[in-house]
């Protein structure tokens, strides 16, 4: 088994909240993250099988891009993560999109099986679904 990463870069704004809290709840819990602001992400998408031994490829990483910015990308770049489908009724956290993600794009990759979606929303905070 082999695994294979695209990673691909997007940046979009969001705020944090919950619409069952009130204002000053939502200021409480999300602090400054209950404003608009943005983050510069990069997203990271592990497939997993084995070597198709007539291309060497576990899977073309740049069909996996092209899918990656059909599914999410092109619509969460340069947008607010708050108005985005996929994420709709939810509070569009680090775990919250790599969860959408994974779902966005399950099922897309022909033999390839998913493995991780991976999100750094900065340096330091990152959120990791695989599925389970
Ligand atoms: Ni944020």
């Amino acid at each position: 088994m082999v695994y294979v990463t695209r990673r691909v870069s997007f940046s979009s704004a969001h705020h944090l909240r919950n619409d069952g809290y009130d204002e000053e709840e939502n200021k409480r819990i999300f602090g400054k993250c209950a404003n608009t602001h943005g983050h510069n992400y990069e997203l990271e998408v592990t497939l997993k099988g084995e070597i198709d031994h007539s291309t060497g490829y576990v899977f073309d990483l740049k069909v996996l891009k092209d899918i990656l910015k059909r599914e999410f990308v092109d619509i969460a770049d340069h947008a607010s993560l708050n108005d985005v489908p996929a994420l709709k009724g939810l509070n569009p956290t680090a775990e919250n999109v790599v969860v959408a993600v994974w779902r966005l794009i399950e099922g897309k990759m022909g033999n390839a099986k998913l493995h991780s979606v991976k999100l750094y929303e900065t340096v330091n905070n990152i959120a990791e679904y695989r599925g389970e």
